[in-house]
């Protein structure tokens, strides 16, 4: 059995290997999974790889550099092969949750200048409707954030400012982050991020919604699944 450690070091690596190749211009995701990702990256570049790579934050570019890749500002490239990035929750139809690590402004970014968005998950992250286990983050800008908070509130949801070390939780954009938790789950995730998005002061919001190519996701026997191939498979 493989603990959660474990899982997410499988299915990073597993992704890296199918699709990372030689001469790509790759993105580089944040969290505990996509660490995983980085370092079998950081491999691939030591053993002779010519990669060129973006990363979704300062946490995910310092670890990059200490593993020996080139990374670059995304303007420098015309569009990056894949990403390999985690999620929070995953819908069966490949849709996401992100942004508990906080850097979901640039994976956004980033996803959209990528042409084949790779998801990598443990088990625990499957869900069969957004929103029931995670809570939605939204990066705010600081400037009026309660104002904002209380537009979020009427969609729903209870908004907490998150928190780090006793004070607001900054973002690498020097944002606030509200972590929106819905009781039933989130009905519709497609009409939300419309109202979401429309509200003044919202910067991003952490729904990716048909951004996935592909999510690949170990379970603690260690088998590892991809979703695109069981879509493919049922037809
Ligand atoms: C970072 O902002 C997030 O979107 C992460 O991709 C997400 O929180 C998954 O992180 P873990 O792999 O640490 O669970």
């Amino acid at each position: 059995m493989l603990d959660a450690a474990g899982m997410k070091k499988a299915v990073a690596e597993e992704a890296v290997n199918r699709y990372v190749k030689d001469g790509m211009n790759v993105g580089l995701g944040t969290g505990s999974t996509a660490y995983y990702a980085i370092k079998r990256i950081g491999e691939l570049v030591a053993s002779g790889y010519d990669l060129t790579c973006v990363a979704t934050s300062v946490q995910s570019e310092d670890l990059a550099r200490e593993c020996g890749i080139r990374v670059v500002e995304l303007d420098e490239v015309d569009r990056l092969h894949v990403t390999i990035d985690g999620a929070d929750e995953v819908d069966p139809k490949m849709n996401l949750i992100k942004g508990l690590g906080g850097a979901l402004l640039r994976e956004k970014i980033v996803a959209a200048a990528t042409e084949r968005e790779v998801i990598v998950a443990d088990s625990s992250k499957l869900v069969e409707k957004l929103g029931t286990k995670a809570p939605l983050p939204v990066e705010v800008l600081q400037f009026g954030h309660q104002h904002t908070r209380y537009a979020l509130q009427r969609q729903g949801c209870e908004p907490v400012l998150r928190m780090r070390d006793g004070k607001p939780f900054v973002t690498d954009g020097g944002n606030y982050i509200y972590d929106c938790r819905f009781p039933n789950g989130i009905d519709n995730p497609f009409y939300l991020e419309t109202m979401v998005d429309a509200k003044p002061g919202v910067v991003e919001n952490g729904l990716f919604l048909n951004t996935a190519v592909d999510v690949l996701i170990c379970d603690p026997d260690g088998n590892i699944t991809s979703m695109a191939d069981s879509a493919l498979k049922k037809g």
